[in-house]
């Protein structure tokens, strides 16, 4: 098996965890990649190409990877068409409502008749509300999503939460949790058939690197 696999990879917070699978996968994988867009593994043939988390499904759909690392969150809200191939079973996180603990809605207070919703999940919080028949607003940010209902900005927010840390500090509760996430194998579907040993061959030690771990 000697396909070229061009990889794309999340930077930010997913990102020693995916090089570390990926090295314990027999990739060897740089720990420190800085500013750079692009680096080779240690053997020559494998491609990382270094990008935002929501830019992955892109690159992956259009073929300019063969494959990528991406949280579910993100998937969830691409309008891009890739296949999951394989849960990686890192990067676990929950995508909850969450409050301010004094407005009590948690305890099942009633909500505002029209919620101001903040999040960087439009869609599924678009879905989740719309489901429950409660009219919302949503208002779509790009981080800190936490500030918002304590600055009067929305009544709730729909966000990630993997140790809790956050709402605690801001002194917020979770009301109901939307959906659990993780990390995924995606593929573009032509690439799969076109690099099938290769791309099975990494889905199969990726899986068993994390069935060692
Ligand atoms: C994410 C998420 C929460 C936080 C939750 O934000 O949106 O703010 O992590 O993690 P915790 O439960 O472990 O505290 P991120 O770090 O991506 O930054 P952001 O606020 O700029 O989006």
């Amino acid at each position: 098996m000697n396909q070229r696999l061009v990889i794309a990879l999340p930077k930010g917070g997913m990102y020693d965890e995916a090089a570390e699978r990926l090295r314990e996968a027999g990739i060897a994988v740089p720990t420190r990649v800085g500013r750079r867009l692009t680096v080779f593994a240690d053997d020559g043939q494998t491609e990382l190409l270094l990008l935002r988390p929501t830019d992955v499904p892109a690159y992956v759909e259009f073929g300019a990877a063969d494959c990528g690392i991406v949280g579910k969150d993100t998937l969830w809200e691409t309008d891009r068409s890739v296949s999951e191939l394989a849960d990686l079973h890192f990067g676990a996180c929950r995508l909850v409502v969450a409050a301010r603990r004094q407005d009590r809605y948690h305890e099942g207070e009633r909500y505002p008749t029209f919620l101001r919703v903040a999040t960087k999940f439009k869609r599924s919080a678009q879905n989740y509300f719309s489901d429950r028949d409660l009219p919302c607003e949503i208002i779509a940010l790009h981080g800190s999503v936490e500030l918002a209902p304590l600055v009067g900005l929305a009544d709730v927010i729909v966000d990630l939460v993997a140790t809790g840390n956050t709402l605690r500090e801001h002194d917020m509760v979770i009301v109901d949790e939307i959906a659990t996430s993780s990390a995924r194998l995606v593929v573009n579907p032509v690439r799969f058939r076109a690099k099938y040993d290769a791309l099975l061959s990494l889905v199969r030690r990726l899986e068993g690197s994390h069935q060692k771990a």
